[in-house]
Order: structure tokens, then C-alpha cells, then sequence
């Protein structure tokens, strides 16, 4: 059985990873991290039975007992400090949470190496989104020119969302975008053609009504591409694929970001 420490256990996506985590056979919740609810039973909180363990107010308390894998699914400002920590005592990680920029991840992979521990950290787990990624790298190796929009509900505090984020940082490595008109020589105010990440230009909209989307548009003389990925109200399309990463970051050493580190696409 794989010994998993959940942060963010009464969260939105990680009170439904812990109803998925009993039911799947070869994984066992041994200690859940969240603030509110610190010092009660998971069981409790989430009104389920079968989730039979603690709830601690950190990291560092939850793995005072050591765990195989501790998955990360908190918040921007907190993520950081539990993924250090939870390769300091030994775990491999899995970072749902979104938010962490590239200078976090330096440091996130140097230490994970410097334990030889793995990190597999995945903007979004959905395999639309995995799909969405494969897709796009496909045809930035031919079309030289896109931009990213990335769509969410109106209170998320962070942008651009981690699956734009880490679409810019994939495409990078296919190449950097060429736009006709350098964004210098933009005339109006320079925001209007969104932040630079990676290389690409990512513009976020935060609105009522929308959960989670991303898409890509691709762009050539007289033709144009648009890969979009859409999720539903539910934290569901989440679940497969981080129990997937759970089962294999062992495999890994250092940090690899997206899901197919670990899938054969
Ligand atoms: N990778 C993916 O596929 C995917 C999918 C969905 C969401 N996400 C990302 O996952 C993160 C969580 O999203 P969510 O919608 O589940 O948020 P949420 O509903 O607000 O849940 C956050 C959870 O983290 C706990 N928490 C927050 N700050 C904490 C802290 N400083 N110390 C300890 N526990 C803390 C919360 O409990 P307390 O407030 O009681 O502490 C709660 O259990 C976001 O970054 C989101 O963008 C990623």
C-alpha cells in the first residue's frame, strides 16, 4: 500500500481525491492537512467513513509520521513551503496546486534531485488537458505563431491558471512564438496583448459562469487552429489522473511538470 499525506483534503479537488483514495485498492490515507477542520477526523469533515484519519494544521505536523507520497493541493501562497518540507522528511510529491512560478519549481527540483525524490507536478490532471498539451506541441513544431486564453471562475485569485502556465512552458520547449509585430512596438497600452509566459502571450478572463477552460489558438496566413479544453462543475476530471501520479512519481527523480511524465501517449 502507498502511504499518502493529502494537503488540502476538505478543499474543492481534494475532498474528491479522498473519497477516491479507499476505493482504489493499493493506496491508504494516512494523514490529512487543512486548517479549519485541524484536529478532526477527515471522516468527520467529509461526512465518509471510510476516511478514518487525522487532520492536521501543517505539514510539518502531518509528517511527523512519514509518508510515501504527499500530494500538494492547498493554495499558491502555501504550496512552496509543504512541497520543501515534504521532501525534507523523505516523501515524493505530488503538486496539484496551482500558482508556483518557474523560480519555485528551480528550487522545488533542486532539492527533490538533492534527496532523489520525485515531483510531478500537473496544472490540471484532466486528460483533456493532457491531451490539449500533446496536441499543441504538435502543431508548434509547424505553426510558428499562437496565443493562450485561459478562462475561470471569477474568485480565483491566481492567473495565468496553472494549465495555461504550464501549456506556455511546454511550448516553449517546441520553440518561442514569432508575432508579426514585436510587442514593443505595440501602440495603445502594452496589457492589451496579455502577459508574456514562456514566451507566449497568455490572457486571462475572470468571470461568473466559467470554471476551468484553456485554450490555444494557432495562427498562419489564411488558416487557424483552436484547441480548447472545457471541464464541468465537478472536481471528477481530476481524480484519474492524480491518482495515476500518486501511483508513479516513485518512478521519478527531480521535478517533471504534466501528467504524461508517467503516461505512454
Ligand atoms: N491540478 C489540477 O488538476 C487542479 C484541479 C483543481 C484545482 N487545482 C488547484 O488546486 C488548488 C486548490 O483548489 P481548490 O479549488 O480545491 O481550493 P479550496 O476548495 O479552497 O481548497 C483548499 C484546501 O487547502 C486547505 N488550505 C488552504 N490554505 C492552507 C494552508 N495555508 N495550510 C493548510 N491548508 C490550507 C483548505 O483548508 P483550510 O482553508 O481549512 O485550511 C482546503 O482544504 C488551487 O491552486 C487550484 O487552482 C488544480
Amino acid at each position: 500500500m502507498i502511504k499518502v499525506c493529502l494537503a488540502g483534503a476538505t478543499g474543492w479537488a481534494g475532498s474528491e481525491l479522498a473519497r477516491a483514495i479507499p476505493g482504489s485498492g493499493d493506496l491508504r490515507l494516512a494523514a490529512a492537512v487543512a486548517r479549519t477542520h485541524a484536529g478532526r477526523s477527515l471522516a468527520e469533515v467529509l461526512g465518509d467513513p471510510r476516511l478514518a484519519c487525522p487532520i492536521y494544521r501543517s505539514a510539518a505536523e502531518a509528517l511527523v509520521d512519514p509518508c510515501d507520497v504527499f500530494v500538494e493541493y492547498t493554495k499558491p501562497d502555501s504550496a512552496r513551503a509543504n512541497v520543501l518540507i515534504a521532501l525534507e522528511r523523505g516523501a515524493h510529491v505530488v503538486i496539484g496546486t496551482s500558482g508556483l512560478g518557474d523560480t519555485d519549481f528551480a528550487e522545488i527540483d533542486a532539492v527533490a534531485r538533492a534527496q532523489r525524490r520525485g515531483v510531478l507536478a500537473c496544472g490540471n490532471f484532466a486528460l483533456t488537458v493532457v491531451l490539449l498539451q500533446k496536441f499543441a506541441e504538435a502543431a508548434a513544431k509547424l505553426i510558428p505563431q499562437w496565443e493562450i486564453i485561459d478562462y475561470a471562475h471569477d474568485d480565483k485569485i491566481d492567473a495565468p491558471s496553472g494549465t495555461a502556465r504550464e501549456l506556455a512552458a511546454r511550448l516553449s520547449k517546441v520553440r518561442h512564438p514569432e508575432p508579426t509585430i514585436p510587442l514593443e512596438r505595440t501602440v495603445g497600452p502594452r496589457e492589451a496583448r496579455g502577459a508574456t509566459l514562456s514566451g507566449s502571450q497568455v490572457h486571462s478572463l475572470r468571470l461568473p459562469s466559467y470554471v476551468i477552460s484553456a485554450e490555444v489558438v494557432f495562427g498562419m496566413p489564411d488558416q487557424r487552429l483552436t484547441l480548447r479544453h472545457d471541464s464541468g462543475s465537478s472536481a471528477r476530471p481530476y481524480v484519474d489522473g492524480a491518482l495515476l501520479a500518486i501511483r508513479r512519481v516513485s518512478t521519478l527523480v527531480g521535478l517533471h511538470r504534466g501528467l504524461d511524465a508517467v503516461l505512454d501517449l
